[in-house]
């Protein structure tokens, strides 16, 4: 007997691409050290002995991934959305962000932050902290106690913020920056790796975007950013950098874009064709953030576009600017507004549907993980249990059907049991 296969039972709903799920009624998957074995309808005979969990006539669906959210920003969620993105982080974000030099208010946060994030139904994310680097440690350890697999970020910040939360200097911000690697690389995290984040452009000096790309040269980590998300954004950044071609070649001419530097960029909501090709180009992966995007007013991505170019793309909350940690939340959030769009803005833009979605937020994110987010051979074992036995109707509902329900209204009550790299955190 092999001690790390067991088998789960249910309904098994995955993604291999955008345009179909693949449903299991009742059926298996086998995990083995970590990773999916397979799927099967009826379970082989050589597996006959090993333990099965059965979830009878549950959901059993691989874990989502938020590819963008600022863990100091929850504790306002749900509050201050009647400004546009400028405004909102001078006024919002930068005083709240502040405090969080202070270790104790810190603790406080991000316990409450990490308890729901462990509650809901995403097993991976790319987080970013503040510029403090204890409490960006601090956040770390209680991600990797949780069991969650997750990529946070130290946020680097020299220019354009006011100075209670600015570093000194591009130096000061880049040392920083390393000694908090190599803290996190001396704690040995199973799974929780340091992501370089700065924040955006227009928080950041061509000199520390050259040390950036140093330190993500010499310790070889990924990197997350902004991209495209308002236009007073970019045309600031247009200002600050008037010899870029466009915002993402402003991170492009610091080897900042994809191309050696594995990337997500968050939002992509004015993203040109230019900017659309050079991400396909470089391989740099589009974190989508419908709720953020339509609370804040900054606009509704072209998604169907990306999706058409071939681009990687997932979903993410971005809370605060998005009010709910829920994936199920985004999924429905990005169908609604891409309907928006296409009837207000731009008709040859077809809406998003549910199956797109689905994969958006399971495969799709999941991959800038590697092989993440579906139950194909292979794949780490990240998987989500949900009831939806409280959802009660007279209706008979196949799976799909109930899969649909709980991207328009389940919580976190349909969280039923949950498994990373195939161990089962609840
Ligand atoms: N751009 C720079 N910082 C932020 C942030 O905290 N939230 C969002 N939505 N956009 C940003
Ligand atoms: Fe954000």
């Amino acid at each position: 007997m092999n001690e790390s296969i067991f088998i789960l039972k249910g309904n098994i709903v995955y993604s291999k691409s955008a345009e179909e799920l693949e449903i299991i009624e009742h059926g298996y998957i086998v995990c083995e050290n970590g990773l999916v074995q397979g799927v099967y309808q009826t379970l082989p005979f050589a597996f006959g002995g090993y333990p099965v969990i059965d979830y009878e006539n549950r959901l059993v669906i691989p874990g989502l991934t938020d590819l963008h959210v600022h863990a100091p920003q929850y504790s306002y969620r749900g509050l201050g959305m009647d400004m546009e993105l400028l405004e909102w982080l001078e006024t919002n974000t930068f005083p709240e962000e502040a405090r969080f030099s202070d270790l104790e208010y810190a603790r406080e946060a991000y316990k409450i932050f990490v308890e729901n994030l462990k509650g809901s139904a995403t097993t991976r994310a790319c987080i970013f902290a503040t510029v403090h680097r204890e409490a960006t440690l601090l956040l770390m350890d209680m991600l990797e106690e949780s069991g969650l697999a997750t990529m946070v970020g130290k946020v680097n910040m020299d220019r354009n913020c006011p100075d209670y939360i600015r570093e000194g200097s591009a130096k000061d911000s880049a040392l920083e920056t390393v000694e908090w690697i190599k803290d996190v690389r001396h704690k040995k995290y199973k799974h929780t790796e340091p992501i370089l984040t700065p924040r955006f452009t227009p928080s950041c000096t061509d000199a520390l975007m050259e040390k950036l790309k140093m330190i993500q040269t010499r310790y070889q980590v990924p990197l997350q950013s902004h991209l495209s998300e308002n236009p007073g954004e970019i045309a600031w950044v247009e200002q600050l950098c008037p010899w870029s071609e466009f915002y993402g070649d402003a991170y492009d001419k610091f080897g900042l874009f994809g191309a050696d530097c594995h990337t997500v960029m968050a939002h992509c909501v004015y993203s040109d064709d230019r900017e659309i090709q050079r991400m396909k180009e470089n391989g740099v992966f589009v974190a989508h953030c419908p709720e953020s995007n339509m609370n804040i007013a900054s606009g509704v991505a072209p998604v169907r576009k990306f999706l058409d170019a071939g681009l990687h793309i997932g979903l993410g909350s971005d809370v605060a600017g998005g009010s709910t940690e829920s994936i199920f939340a985004a999924m429905a959030h990005a169908i609604q507004a891409s309907k928006l769009r296409w009837r207000l803005q731009d008709a040859s833009l077809k809406p998003l549907g549910v199956e797109e979605v689905f994969y958006m937020s399971t495969k799709g994110g999941g991959e800038f993980f590697g092989k993440v987010g579906s139950f194909e051979p292979g794949y780490e074992m990240d998987a989500v249990v949900l009831d939806d036995s409280r959802l009660k109707t007279p209706m008979e509902m196949d799976v799909k059907k109930r899969l649909e329900r709980m991207v328009y209204f389940s919580d976190d009550r349909e969280i039923y049991a949950k498994y990373v790299k195939g161990a089962r955190l609840f």
